[in-house]
C-alpha cells in the first residue's frame, strides 16, 4: 500500500518555499496516493510559542492547504496534537534512535546556535517525532523540500533499527511487510525535487528563502497583497548579466537560478522551457513576467486563505474530523508497536 505523508509547522508566515517545495505538490500527489497532511504543533513548540499566535497559526495552515487545493474529505488533514499516537510513537523512538544519530543533524546546530545549552530537549529530539509522524501511518513516500532531507534518512535508519531489533518478534507475531515478513516498518522514500526544492532568499542567493529571516523583502509570504508581491520581486537581487539561454548558464548565478526555479515551479514548466522563452533577455522583462505568473497563482489562494480563517469553527471541524480518521489509522500501528515491543494491553 502507497501512502504519502507530510507535514508543516505552525510557526509564522508561510513562504512561496513552503508552498512551491511543499505544498504545491502535496496536491498534485492526491490524484495518485492516500494522503495524510498535517499541521506539526508538537513541533512547533520546540520553541517558544506565544499560545494565542499559535491557535490562529494552525488555522492558518489548514487554510493554507485547503485554499491550495487540498481536498480534506478525500485525504486526511489534522493537527499532530490531536493525535496522542504521534507523542507515544516518538518516545518508543528515542529509545530506538542513537545519540550519535542525533548529534549529526544539522537543523539542531542550526536552530540551537551557539547557546546550545539553552535549546529545548525537544528540540534536540525533533527528528524522532518526526519519524514517529511519518511511521505512524507507515508511510511510504513523503513530500518535503530540500531541508529535510537528512531528516528523512534518520527515519529510514530509524525504521531500519527497530526493524532489525524486532525482527524475530515481528515474525513471530505475524506482523512484518514483503517476503521475509521481517520488517514492520517501510524504507520510507523521500520526494524531494523539481525545480524549487530550494527556493532561496530574494535577498541572498546564497540562503533559504525562510519564516525566520528577518528581512520581510527576503521572502513572498501566501498571504501577501499584489502590491507586495509585485515590489518584492521588482526588488530581489540579480546580477549584472543577460538570463542564459540554457540551464547550464545558471551555474554560479544563484539569483537568476532562483528566479527561474520559481518560474519553472509556478507554471509547472522545465527551467530549460522558462530559458527558451526568456533567454537573452533582461532581468526587467523576466520580473515583469514573474510578477503577473506569481499573483495570477498565488492571489487567489491568499484571498481563500484569508476567508477561511475568518471562520474558525469551519476550520476546527475539519482538523476534528481528520484528527479522528488519523486516530484510527495511528491506533493500529501503535497497538502493534506496543505488541513488538512488549508492553501488557
Ligand atoms: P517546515 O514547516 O519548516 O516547512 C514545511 C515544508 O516546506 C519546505 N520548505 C521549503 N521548500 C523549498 N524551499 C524553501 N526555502 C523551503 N522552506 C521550507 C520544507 O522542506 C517542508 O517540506 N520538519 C518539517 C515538518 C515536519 C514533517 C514531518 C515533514 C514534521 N514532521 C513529517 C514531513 C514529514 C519542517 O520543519 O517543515
Amino acid at each position: 500500500q502507497q501512502r504519502v505523508f507530510s507535514g508543516v509547522q505552525p510557526t509564522g508566515n508561510l513562504h512561496l518555499g513552503n508552498y512551491l517545495g511543499a505544498i504545491q505538490r502535496f496536491v498534485a500527489l492526491q490524484d495518485r496516493y492516500d494522503c495524510i497532511y498535517c499541521v506539526v504543533d508538537l513541533h512547533a513548540i520546540t520553541v517558544w510559542q506565544d499560545p494565542v499566535e499559535l491557535k490562529k497559526q494552525i488555522r492558518e495552515v489548514t487554510a493554507a492547504f485547503i485554499a491550495s487545493g487540498i481536498d480534506p474529505a478525500r485525504h486526511i488533514v489534522f493537527n499532530q496534537s490531536q493525535v496522542s499516537g504521534h507523542a507515544e510513537l516518538a518516545w518508543v523512538f528515542n529509545c530506538v534512535a542513537r545519540l550519535g544519530w542525533l548529534n549529526r543533524m544539522t537543523q539542531f546546530k542550526e536552530k540551537a546556535g551557539k547557546d546550545r545549552e539553552n535549546a529545548s530537549v525537544g528540540l534536540y529530539a525533533y527528528p524522532s517525532l518526526m519519524a514517529a509522524d511519518i511511521l505512524l501511518y507507515r508511510a511510504t513516500h513523503v513530500p518535503v523540500g530540500e531541508d529535510q532531507k537528512q531528516h528523512l534518512e534518520l527515519t529510514r535508519d530509524i525504521a531500519q533499527k527497530f526493524n532489525s531489533d524486532f525482527g524475530p518478534t515481528i515474525t513471530r507475531l505475524g506482523l512484518g511487510l514483503g517476503e521475509t515478513g521481517e520488517a514492520f516498518f517501510p524504507l520510507t522514500e523521500p520526494l524531494i525535487g523539481g525545480p524549487a526544492a530550494r527556493v532561496m532568499s530574494l535577498r541572498d542567493g546564497s540562503k533559504k528563502m525562510s519564516k525566520s529571516d528577518p528581512s520581510d523583502l527576503s521572502r513572498i509570504n501566501l498571504t501577501d497583497e499584489a502590491d507586495q508581491v509585485a515590489s518584492k520581486i521588482r526588488k530581489a537581487k540579480t546580477d549584472p548579466e543577460p538570463l542564459p539561454t540554457e540551464a547550464e548558464g545558471l551555474k554560479g548565478r544563484p539569483e537568476a537560478d532562483n528566479l527561474v526555479g520559481i518560474y519553472a515551479a509556478l507554471s509547472d514548466m522545465p527551467k530549460e522551457q522558462v530559458l527558451a522563452d526568456f533567454g537573452g533577455g533582461q532581468f526587467s522583462t523576466f520580473k515583469s513576467a514573474l510578477v503577473d505568473l506569481a499573483v495570477a497563482k498565488l492571489g487567489p489562494i491568499g484571498g481563500e486563505m484569508k476567508r477561511l480563517v475568518a471562520e474558525p469553527e469551519h476550520i476546527d471541524a475539519i482538523l476534528r474530523d481528520g484528527a479522528a480518521r488519523a486516530r484510527v489509522l495511528a491506533d493500529e500501528t501503535l497497538n502493534q508497536v506496543k505488541d513488538i515491543v512488549g508492553f501488557v494491553r
